[in-house]
């Protein structure tokens, strides 16, 4: 297919209404602040489940320039009439934890599946004009069987989060066809940056390798760190969200929004100690860890790139040290 005749539309979200389920985690605060610095009026739909990222903190001094509504996307009362007059669905809502997904697996298919049918059967029935961007994983693909990973590349996922997050992505492109409704899905890779947890290891490693850096403590990685990885720093992933929001030739398509290198685990270790602090440590892989490990992810950002005109800006030592400068007085928020 040829991308290249489609760029950027002049359209814009200032003045729409801006759903972002999930709004009080890490991706979907990061969004919320920024649509709002673009002149969207937000609603955040969001139950606060501990289990995840989602913190009131990541809100600051916005609290009273958005509505907040505290609820869960399995409620079909509440998504249903939180959907009503909105122009734009941010779908950020997940339960995102890949080892917490094989330890509960029926939260994780009931939040990441069911919750996400719930979200586009209101707006089908309640809103269907709404535009709606979906957050897809990278670790759906599974182990990699070619490199450079692109939106064609088969999807054998090796955790259950990243399965249930799979399908669920094919619930969305189901409902822009079948429904003609106007869906996306951007896939992102491993996100760091603020607003992240930095406290639990079983979200986003590099955040929590942050975390632990942030307290001048020991980072330990599994194995030799060997593997490559799509490092993204937030900011870059939300303007991709946005842009998918913003332009009608993203309807109906997948793409994979990640940083222009790989990076292997081992680097951004190093690069953490040397920009925040910390010492690395090198330890065996912990069995219920290797299991699901995917090993390599070098994924290609072509596709995005030709079709939205987007592209990431942020470097890592870049990123790392923005990343710093927002917890250094905010760390008790985050780790306490
Ligand atoms: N952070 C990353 O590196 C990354 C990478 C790839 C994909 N993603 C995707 O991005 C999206 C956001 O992830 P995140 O990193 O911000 O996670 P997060 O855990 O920080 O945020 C998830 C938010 O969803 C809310 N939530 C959970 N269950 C809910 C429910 N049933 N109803 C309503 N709200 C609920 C939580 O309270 C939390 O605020 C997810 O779809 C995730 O799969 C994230």
């Amino acid at each position: 297919m040829n991308y290249y005749w489609v760029m950027n539309l002049p359209s814009s979200i200032k003045g729409k209404n801006v759903l972002i389920t999930g709004g009080l985690g890490f991706i979907g605060s990061n969004l919320t602040h920024k649509c709002l610095e673009l002149g969207a009026k937000v609603t955040i739909y969001d139950c606060l489940d501990p289990r995840s990222g989602g913190n009131m903190n990541n809100l600051g001094n916005i609290k009273s320039d958005i509505i907040t509504i505290l609820n869960d996307i399995r409620n079909f009362e509440g998504i249903s009439s939180a959907i009503l007059n909105k122009d734009i669905l941010f779908n950020c809502a997940a339960y995102t934890s890949h080892p917490g997904a094989m330890k509960e697996p029926l939260i994780d298919i009931d939040v990441n599946c069911k919750g996400v049918i719930n979200v586009l059967e209101a707006a089908r029935r309640f809103n269907p004009e709404i535009k709606i961007v979906h957050v897809g994983t990278s670790t759906q693909i599974g182990k990699m069987q070619f490199d450079f990973v692109d939106e064609k590349h088969p999807e054998f996922p090796l955790d259950l989060y990243s399965a249930n997050k799979s399908v669920s992505e094919k619930y969305v492109l189901i409902y822009g066809s079948a429904y003609k409704m106007d869906t996306t899905v951007i896939r992102l890779g491993n996100n760091y940056g603020p607003r992240s947890n930095i406290k639990n290891p079983d979200f986003g490693f590099v955040n929590y390798f942050i975390g632990l850096a942030l307290q001048n403590k020991e980072i330990t990685i599994f194995g030799n760190g060997n593997q490559f990885r799509n490092f993204s720093y937030v900011d870059d992933s939300i303007l991709a969200l946005i842009e998918a929001a913003q332009n009608e030739h993203a309807n109906g398509k997948v793409f994979f929004a990640v940083a222009n290198e790989q990076t292997t685990v081992a680097e951004i270790g190093e690069q953490i100690v040397k920009n925040i602090g910390g010492k690395l440590k090198f330890v065996p892989w912990p069995k219920e860890r290797k299991v699901i490990e995917i090993g390599d992810a070098v994924i290609s950002n072509e596709k995005i790139k030709k079709v939205l005109n987007w592209e990431p800006k942020t470097g890592l030592e870049e990123g790392l040290l923005k990343t710093k400068i927002y917890f250094s007085d905010k760390k008790k928020y985050y780790l306490d």
